[in-house]
């Protein structure tokens, strides 16, 4: 978890973005966000943090072949993996599914139909794009990673342009 006290502190946006394993999609799209989010001078305005559904990486960096294809867009890759925690459906006002299998899980783990509407699909966000979610790069080749962070940078600068 990024900055604790953040969520205490009450940030204007509260964003978490969620994908299986918190090692590819989510902590890129957490690193994409803030770059912009910085870039605009709004560091104060937003707390950005990632998660995953599946709790079996936690702890680890983003996987290799992630860092290295955000580092190459400029992009530093830091978060450390770990599960949704029922504090997140509290502490953010709006949790990111990467997929339909991420937001199902998503609204399974949600305490509360309140709760539960602060879910939403990242795929909502992109333009210009044939796809309805971001695919899981895991068992792909280099040009999963380079799709997946041309979905998330378009869907991260949309998103943006709407919480602004
Ligand atoms: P992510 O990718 O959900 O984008 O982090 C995956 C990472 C790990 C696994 C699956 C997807 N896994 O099966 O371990």
């Amino acid at each position: 978890m990024k900055n604790n006290n953040s969520v205490k502190t009450g940030k204007k946006h509260k964003i978490l973005f969620v994908c299986l394993g918190n090692i590819c999609r989510s902590p890129a799209a957490e690193g994409i966000l803030q770059a912009i989010v910085d870039r605009n001078g709004r560091t104060g305005d937003f707390l950005i943090d990632s998660a995953g559904t599946y709790s079996g990486h936690r702890g680890d960096l983003p996987d290799r072949r992630m860092r290295s294809a955000a580092a190459r867009r400029g992009y530093v890759l830091t978060h450390r993996a770990r599960p949704v925690t029922m504090t997140d459906f509290f502490d953010f006002d709006l949790i990111i599914a990467m997929d339909d299998s991420n937001f199902t899980d998503l609204m399974h783990l949600a305490p509360s139909v309140e709760t539960s509407r602060k879910i939403k699909r990242m795929s909502a966000y992109f333009s210009g794009h044939t796809f309805d979610h971001v695919p899981d790069p895991y068992y792909m080749g280099a040009d999963g990673f380079e799709l997946v962070l041309d979905l998330l940078e378009d869907a991260c600068n949309n998103l943006y342009l709407c919480l602004e």
